[in-house]
């Protein structure tokens, strides 16, 4: 049987999401230890608290292990190339999940290596986030999100998609001239769930159920230009006038890390519309469905 990666979320199928949120679901009511004698590599080219740290506790509370290698304590800081750590990762561990600088580089562990690839952060996706970010709607009941902020960063892309393939209605809200990639938009398109775009926030949070922040840069910018995004989106800061226009029950979610007071301010990020924590808790729930659905274990 050929080996399963997860990627991205455009290329997966509508019924594969609905598969890991229904497990996530029993995961979150009894994780029970399916995964004994699996071992997980996790290799992060970049920071991260919650995906590196729900990633390594889904391994053990599924009974399994996990060992992290980051660019200064693994040759791949010294130019040992993608194709050749995933053959050799292929020989020790049963599945990476990798947090990587660019999509190419998630494409070529997947490609080289036998195991299941799990992208932990791309350019281009953050799968991971948007799958529990849909778990997290679904739990809730929400069936319309307005995602504020920059709409290329691989969290907007990912979110996007995964929404629309969940039957979850997409509200696009940023500034003029800033505009989704073309090949999400169509994915979200194609799903036929309700999608439209805005550039006025008091207008763009209205009568959604859910107001989704993402941060402001998409990565590999000039100093000049994220000075430049910085003018562009502090309207589109989500503060407590901007929730005055949305609905009484929203919630308002953010992947974290936050800046606090730049795309959201404290008194939202702690107040009660604020799911963010509920949000982060079901990272870990989703992280393994991710990896029992991969691995093929006790579902
Ligand atoms: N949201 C998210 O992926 O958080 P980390 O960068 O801490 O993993």
């Amino acid at each position: 049987m050929a080996k399963k990666d997860l990627l991205g979320v455009k290329d997966m199928p509508a019924k594969e999401v609905e598969e890991i949120l229904k497990l996530a679901a029993k995961m979150k009511k009894d994780g029970k230890p399916v995964l004994a004698g699996k071992t997980l590599g996790m290799i992060f080219e970049r920071p991260s608290t919650r995906t590196r740290v729900s990633f390594e506790v889904a391994m053990t509370q599924l009974g399994g292990h996990a060992i992290y290698l980051d660019l200064g304590g693994s040759q791949l800081g010294r130019g040992e190339s993608m194709a050749d750590t995933a053959r050799t990762l292929s020989r020790y561990v049963d599945a990476v999940v990798a947090r990587v600088y660019t999509h190419e580089e998630i494409e070529e562990l997947a490609r080289y290596g036998s195991i299941p690839v799990i992208n932990g952060m791309s350019d281009r996706e953050h799968p991971c986030q948007a799958l529990a970010d849909v778990f997290t709607m679904r739990e809730s009941g929400k069936k319309e999100v307005a995602i504020v902020g920059d709409p290329q960063t691989s969290i907007a892309n990912s979110l996007m998609v995964a929404c629309a393939k969940a039957g979850i209605g997409v509200h696009l809200v940023c500034p003029p001239g800033y505009m989704p990639r073309a090949e999400y938009l169509k994915e979200v398109q194609k799903a036929g769930v309700n999608v439209r775009m805005s550039h006025d926030i008091s207008e763009g949070v209205k009568n959604v159920d859910v107001i989704y922040v993402v941060a402001w840069k998409a990565g590999g910018e000039s100093e000049e230009e994220r000075e430049e995004k910085l003018r562009a989106f502090m309207p589109f800061q989500v503060n407590s006038a901007v929730l005055a226009h949305a609905k009484k029950d929203c919630i308002v979610m953010h992947p974290l890390p936050a800046q606090r007071g730049v795309e959201i301010t404290s008194d939202v990020l702690d107040g009660k519309h604020s799911a963010v924590w509920e949000q982060a808790e079901n990272r870990l729930h989703v992280q393994k469905a991710i990896l029992v659905h991969l691995l093929g274990a006790g579902k």
